[in-house]
């Protein structure tokens, strides 16, 4: 039976009424088909949950058990990007320097407070909270600076299961460089897939 949170009976909102930037439902799915229950996905870069809050719904129509982390420091990732855009700005604004209430009240809305794990924290920090090899999947959609995807890299590299996956969102030359140099950088073995999209599958035998 489902809990009052996940009661749709009483859902107000759905993920794709959330204003956002999202186009890897199919490595949601993929992850949701793959791996073993009780794995552990993590999202990094949440903004208003448009992406977190399609993870949850993939998830509850699996039916099977995965545990869904948010993480977001909710503070905007600031002027990024080929055209220095600061695309975050006005929900932070609102929230009065934050966005973390109107992310929270969406994942509310959409009824799935008990399934998704919020952290409000800056990554990589976050990562430190997590055992080695002990998560499935991190998705990395932060900052999309080449420093700032490095570093999430390393931290998060470290954390992700063997055969697991680490990815990411806007792998695109022309908007996204930072994103593209990073990835090449760090894991040149990684792959385009989905829509703009890059993945590393951690080798079986990976000791770290
Ligand atoms: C591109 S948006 C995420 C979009 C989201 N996946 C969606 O579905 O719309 C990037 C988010 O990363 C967050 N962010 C940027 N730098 C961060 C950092 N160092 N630590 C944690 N969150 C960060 C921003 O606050 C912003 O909400």
């Amino acid at each position: 039976m489902s809990s009052p949170a996940e009661d749709h009976s009483a859902t107000r909102l759905h993920w794709s009424q959330i204003h956002g930037w999202f186009g890897w439902r199919d490595l949601q799915e993929e992850a949701a088909a793959t791996f073993a229950e009780g794995s552990v996905f993590v999202e990094v870069g949440c903004y208003l949950g448009r992406s977190l809050c399609s993870l949850a719904e993939v998830v509850s129509e699996s039916n099977r058990e995965f545990n869904v982390v948010g993480v977001d420091f909710c503070r905007g990732s600031g002027p990024e990007g080929t055209a220095a855009r600061d695309a975050h700005a006005a929900a932070v604004a609102d929230g009065g320097g934050t966005l973390a209430g109107q992310l929270h009240r969406n994942i509310i809305a959409c009824g799935y407070a008990d399934r998704v794990h919020l952290l409000v924290s800056p990554s990589p920090a976050a990562a430190t909270l997590f055992a080695d090899g002990s998560l499935a999947w991190v998705h990395l959609d932060a900052r999309h600076g080449y420093e700032s995807v490095l570093a999430d890299i390393d931290g998060w590299l470290p954390k992700v299961a063997p055969g697991g996956w680490l990815s990411g969102d806007d792998y695109n030359e022309q908007w996204w460089p930072g994103v593209v140099a990073a990835v090449r950088d760090r894991l040149p073995d990684a792959h385009e897939c989905s829509t703009r999209q890059w993945r590393w599958v951690k080798p079986p035998d990976a000791s770290r």
